[in-house]
């Protein structure tokens, strides 16, 4: 077998999204489109492997690097104009190239190999891959003559009425021999309704010159869908997070509601672990067994251990250990790490903090920058001071100390093993361990103030 060069087209503004985002750079269930492609394609062995980028190309550069070349497509004119533009970086290149569309997510590897296979075993000049759709709308139609020989490929706008009924469609994706390729891409021309330069007239061309066209067709034909526009995201989306939630169910875990549940790849679940209605879970995400998270929560790139539970919270970049209890209307922010047992309560946000074991955070708090020991109590209402305008400070509390209700901690602050605060109190300066500190002023009881009010009044 020969060498494989594979370009990936990836140019297009793509306009039917009606975006400023380079259609390959929208998110599909939390990577962007092209990056289906890219991990696709990373499986395969292929001597040479180009992106073809034009509209707002930085932006795709910078998110991918350097793990590919690059060709730039300064004007999109089109899918032959695309390719042509890696004639220079090819020129020394022998063998097949595979045409792929950095709209096309879903694609195997394993039909990319039957197609490569299929290709050379039979030395064709070009083969397709098509399918057949229900709604074949939006698609280039595959043409065939009455012995079902291929024809030639038109585009959706280019289709007279008779031809629309045509169910087998283009996927976008070819293998080429790559002299005949570069041959006939210089003889295509924008004959047509969009006044495009067509790849799919090479078909026409080559058959023409008395070559043979070789064909594969998907049954699977969700494999080659393309993402067009924002409809078609919405649909390829739904079928990720199905297939992910899928997945996980057949692992043990209880998903309540496929329909509002929405989890990313890579996440992971420990068995017995129950996810109920409207939760969200991104990134690298970790939880363990038996765990109990939503409803209405939205975990990121956090570790959860085993036998937690998430009501009604939203967790960044956290480590939540195992046997805690976040919620309702919880805040974690990242770098946060709640120790085994500890509760993290109503109304509460925590930034860059360590809460101990079996420590209590239970309602309306805010501690950020802090450092928790273990059992400690922090009241209703407590505050820590963090951050003066300019710079940020810690909080240290150590073991066993008790919060009053409504504490100001103004941080630097240091609250020894065992001490106590008074409801109500700021405390400014480091409180000694085992010390009660009382920081407000004292009650005064004025009596019968309401009555000489009164009287005063009339
Ligand atoms: C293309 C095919 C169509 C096929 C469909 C399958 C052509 C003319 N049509 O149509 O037969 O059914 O894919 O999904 O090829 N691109 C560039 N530069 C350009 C134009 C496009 O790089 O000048 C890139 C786009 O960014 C995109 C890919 O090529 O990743 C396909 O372009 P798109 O405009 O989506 O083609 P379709 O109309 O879907
Ligand atoms: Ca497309």
């Amino acid at each position: 077998m020969g060498d494989t060069a594979i370009i990936i087209m990836a140019a297009g503004k793509g306009k039917r999204m009606k975006s400023n985002l380079p259609k390959v750079l929208h998110n599909l269930a939390g990577k962007p489109i092209l990056n289906y492609v890219l991990d696709t394609v990373d499986q395969l062995k292929a001597k040479r492997k180009i992106l073809i980028v034009g509209y707002k190309s930085d932006k795709i550069r910078e998110l991918i690097g350097d793990k590919i070349e690059y060709v730039e497509q300064k004007e999109q004119l089109g899918t032959a104009h695309a390719v042509l533009q890696t004639k220079k970086l090819l020129s020394d290149f022998i063998g097949d190239v595979l045409i792929l569309s950095g709209d096309v997510p879903f694609l195997t590897v394993k039909t990319l190999k039957k197609l490569l296979k299929y290709h050379q075993a039979n030395n064709f000049c070009c083969t397709l891959v098509s399918a057949i759709l229900k709604n074949p709308k939006g698609y280039g139609r595959i043409v065939r003559d009455k012995e079902g020989k291929i024809k030639r490929i038109v585009e959706d706008v280019d289709l007279s009425a008779d031809k629309k009924k045509i169910t087998e469609i283009n996927s976008g994706i070819y293998c080429f021999n790559k002299e005949k390729l570069f041959q006939v891409l210089e003889k295509i021309t924008t004959d047509n309704k969009q006044g495009e330069y067509y790849l799919t007239d090479t078909v026409e061309i080559l058959l023409g010159e008395g070559l043979t066209i070789g064909n594969i067709i998907v049954k699977d034909y969700s494999e080659i869908s393309g993402i067009n526009d924002r409809l078609d995201l919405a649909d390829a989306s739904k079928k990720v997070y199905q297939k992910i939630l899928q997945d996980l169910m057949a692992q043990g875990v209880t998903i309540v509601d496929t329909n509002s549940t929405f989890i990313e790849q890579g996440v992971k679940i420990g068995q017995d672990s129950i996810i109920y209605p409207f939760t969200i879970i991104e990134k690298s995400t970790k939880i363990g067994k038996n765990c109990i998270i939503g409803p209405n929560s939205h975990l990121i790139d956090s570790r959860i251990g085993k036998g937690v539970k998430v009501w009604a919270s939203i967790i960044e970049d956290s480590n939540i250990e195992e046997r805690a209890k976040i919620g309702p209307y919880a805040h974690l922010r990242p770098k946060t790490v709640i120790k085994k047992g500890a509760k993290i309560g109503n109304f509460v946000e925590v930034k860059k903090s360590t809460i101990g074991e079996d420590s209590k955070a239970s309602h309306l708090t805010y501690l950020g920058d802090a450092i928790i020991g273990k059992r400690v109590n922090i009241g209703a209402g407590t505050i820590t001071c963090n951050y003066d305008g300019e710079k940020k400070y810690k909080t240290v509390i150590e073991d066993k100390v008790f919060i009053g209700s409504n504490n100001t901690l103004v941080a630097p602050v240091k609250l020894g093993k065992d001490s106590y605060t008074g409801a109500g109190s700021t405390i400014t300066e480091d409180v000694p361990a085992g010390n009660l500190a009382i920081a407000r002023s004292r009650q005064r009881n004025i009596s019968g103030w309401r009555k000489r009010k009164k009287e005063n009044k009339e």
